[in-house]
């Protein structure tokens, strides 16, 4: 039995939760946080140690304006009424992404919400602004003004490189593409696509989907 020690998801099919019940997109985005949130709540005995979570690519610019703004006003307060939470559970907020550029105020809630959970020891990273494409690039210039392109110093300056491998990835809603998250993380990654609509996704999902890596032979490019 393997246990699956970092787990990212693509939380997708939030649009299509609230079409289904004739609800505004907005609506889908909001029981997606509330799926966030319970998920959170059920990670301790899991072994999980990070859980990655894909929330705004810097793809997802190209939506509506409204849809933008209403992402962001959930992120504003999902740090605030969450924060808390996290501080108790002894989680630990990272960002992954370009999430400087985003709104200051947010900047700030997001500089202050990582000092205040620094010292937790089970990590939540969030990907805010995020694109994989645009993460290599900016670790490949970093490993190229050091001198030395490889693997290995490419893989020290991508944004999780404090992060346990990747060894389970999992989108959901049908889909099954990668959409520019964790391309290079994922080499070596088990993936699972499920139909389950985000806003629709348990701890007991995820615990499926846990099952499921436990069971799965890894070999790396070996035998
Ligand atoms: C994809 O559903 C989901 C998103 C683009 C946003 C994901 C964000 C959240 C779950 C909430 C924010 C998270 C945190 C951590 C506060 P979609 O809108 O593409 O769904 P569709 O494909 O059915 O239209």
């Amino acid at each position: 039995m393997t246990t699956a020690r970092h787990v990212a998801i693509i939380m997708d099919g939030n649009g299509r939760w609230a079409k289904r019940r004739f609800l505004p997109r907005a609506m889908g985005h909001q029981r997606g946080v509330e799926a966030v949130r319970e998920l959170v709540r059920g990670l301790e005995g899991t072994g999980i140690e990070c859980l990655t979570l894909y929330a705004f690519s810097s793809e997802n610019w190209k939506r509506e304006e409204e849809e933008v703004d209403d992402l962001m006003n959930l992120m504003r307060k999902f740090i605030k009424s969450d924060l808390p939470e996290f501080i108790a559970n002894d989680v630990k907020l990272k960002i992954i992404g370009d999430w400087q550029a985003l709104a200051p105020d947010i900047v700030a809630m997001l500089k202050d919400a990582l000092e205040q959970t620094a010292g937790g020891s089970r990590t939540i990273a969030v990907a805010l602004n995020y694109g994989s494409q645009n993460e290599i690039a900016r670790a490949a210039a970093k490993a190229a003004t050091a001198g030395d392109i490889t693997p290995e110093t490419i893989a020290a300056n991508l944004d999780t490189a404090d992060l346990p491998p990747l060894d389970l990835l999992i989108r959901t809603s049908g889909e099954v593409r990668l959409s520019n998250f964790l391309l290079w993380q994922c080499a070596y990654a088990e993936m699972l696509f499920v139909d389950t609509l985000w806003p629709d996704f348990t701890p007991a999902h995820l615990q499926q989907a846990l099952d499921d890596f436990a069971n799965r032979e890894r070999r790396y490019g070996g035998r």
